[in-house]
């Protein structure tokens, strides 16, 4: 069944399947409630059966919320309950296609002892919710909450028992918000969804490419990544502020990449080329709260610090691009999807793209190539 919404049907693998059971896990406030209320509104309005059971607010606040997000969102109906034996009863009583369970922390079994959110209380409460799903056929969307550490709240029982693990991540204070799949029975783990969220709910960020390139500076210390989300090639600035530090060890701040990835590049371009930064503080991010975890983000990190610590600009007119992975002898290693990946820089106008050939075959020759174009350009000008 198709939520009408393109990137969650990506994600997904191409849309919901009847009877299965999907946890969508995030940080409180990232847009949940709007993204399950928003697919429920759309499979409604295709003729399809639909149940919203809220336990966290009443209904005049899901109301409120659907008020945002269009007619069909107002027509949705709201079980507002947190008592599973009532819940399920309205189940089987209404016997809709798909239902959204917000969330399952809350409901309880009176008949446990634990609180609600307690991991006996969230293990019953899904292993009835699959039963009831499996038997009567209800695609069913568990919201679920995450830990401070950002995992999903919850028995891991609770990973195995699912069909799909969505997380739905995101800085609060920015307006973009990734989705994807940690775990998936019925399609690939690695497709993910730009979602950016606006006055009337979510919208899906089509054109992520263009919009992060359009926001690419050419300021020292910024590549664009040509990066894979799955079966889509996405171009992310990656930026570099590298400054002298007071501090002893000096900081390591990595936004968007992780920690160990950057450690890894930081070593390498000190021992391999000379870029050594172990007495400055070091800051990396991937601008738009978007977080990349490929290999092939090794080589734009690299030239943004190299690039950072030089104040080098890259000589184009447009944002240099790059990508390839980084070994430790300093070598550059091939990443999968090449073509994909120099095509979406094409695409969007980024005529120079860094990557490993049989010319740039190492860290060294890859920041030749950046600082060398930039130094015939200063001396043109
Ligand atoms: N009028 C509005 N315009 C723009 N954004 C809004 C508006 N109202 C709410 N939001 C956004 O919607 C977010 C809340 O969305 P939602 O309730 O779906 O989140 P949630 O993940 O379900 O949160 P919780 O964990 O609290 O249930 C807010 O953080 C805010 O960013
Ligand atoms: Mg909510």
């Amino acid at each position: 069944m198709k939520t009408g919404i393109g990137e969650l049907d990506r994600v997904l693998g191409g849309g919901l399947v009847p009877g299965s059971l999907v946890l969508i896990g995030g940080a409180p406030g990232i847009g949940k409630s709007t993204i399950t209320t928003a697919a429920l509104a759309n499979l409604s309005a295709a003729g399809q059966n639909v149940l919203y059971v809220s336990g966290e607010e009443s209904a005049a606040q899901v109301r409120l919320r659907a008020e945002r997000l269009g007619p069909h969102a107002l027509g949705v109906p709201i079980v507002a309950d947190t008592d599973l034996e009532a819940v399920i009863e309205t189940l089987e009583r209404e016997r809709p296609d798909v239902c959204v369970v917000d969330s399952v922390q809350v409901l309880y079994d009176p008949t446990l002892t634990g609180a609600p959110g307690s991991v006996s209380q969230v293990r019953e409460v899904a292993g009835r919710l699959m039963r009831i799903a499996k038997e009567r056929g209800i695609a069913t969307l568990l919201v679920g909450h995450v830990t401070k550490e950002g995992s999903l709240a919850g028995p891991r029982v609770l990973e195995h028992l699912v069909d799909c693990v969505l997380s739905f991540e995101g800085e609060r204070e920015r307006t973009y918000r990734t989705l994807r799949a940690l775990k998936n029975r019925f399609g690939s783990t690695n497709e993910v969804g730009v979602f950016e969220m606006h006055e009337q709910g979510l919208v899906e960020v089509e054109d992520a490419s263009a919009r992060f390139v359009n926001e690419a500076t050419r300021a020292p210390g910024s590549v664009v990544l040509c990066a894979m989300e799955g079966s889509r090639p996405l171009l992310v600035e990656v930026q570099a502020l590298v400054a002298p530090s007071e501090l002893v060890p000096p900081r390591r701040v990595a936004n968007g990449v992780d920690r160990n990835r950057l450690a890894l590049v930081l070593a390498v371009l000190a021992r391999h080329t000379g870029v050594s930064l172990g007495s400055a503080d070091v800051f990396v991010s991937v601008a738009g709260g978007v977080r990349v975890d490929e290999p092939g983000a090794d080589l734009a990190i690299a030239l943004a610090l190299a690039s950072a610590a030089k104040g080098i600009a890259p000589a184009t007119d447009r944002p240099l691009a790059a990508f390839g992975e980084l070994g430790l002898t300093g070598e550059l290693r091939h990443v999968g999807h090449a073509d994909r990946r120099t095509a979406e820089a094409r695409k969007f106008g980024l005529e120079s793209v860094i990557q490993p050939t049989d010319r740039v075959r190492t860290l060294r020759q890859a920041l030749g190539v950046l600082f060398r174009d930039a130094e015939s350009a200063s001396q043109a000008a």
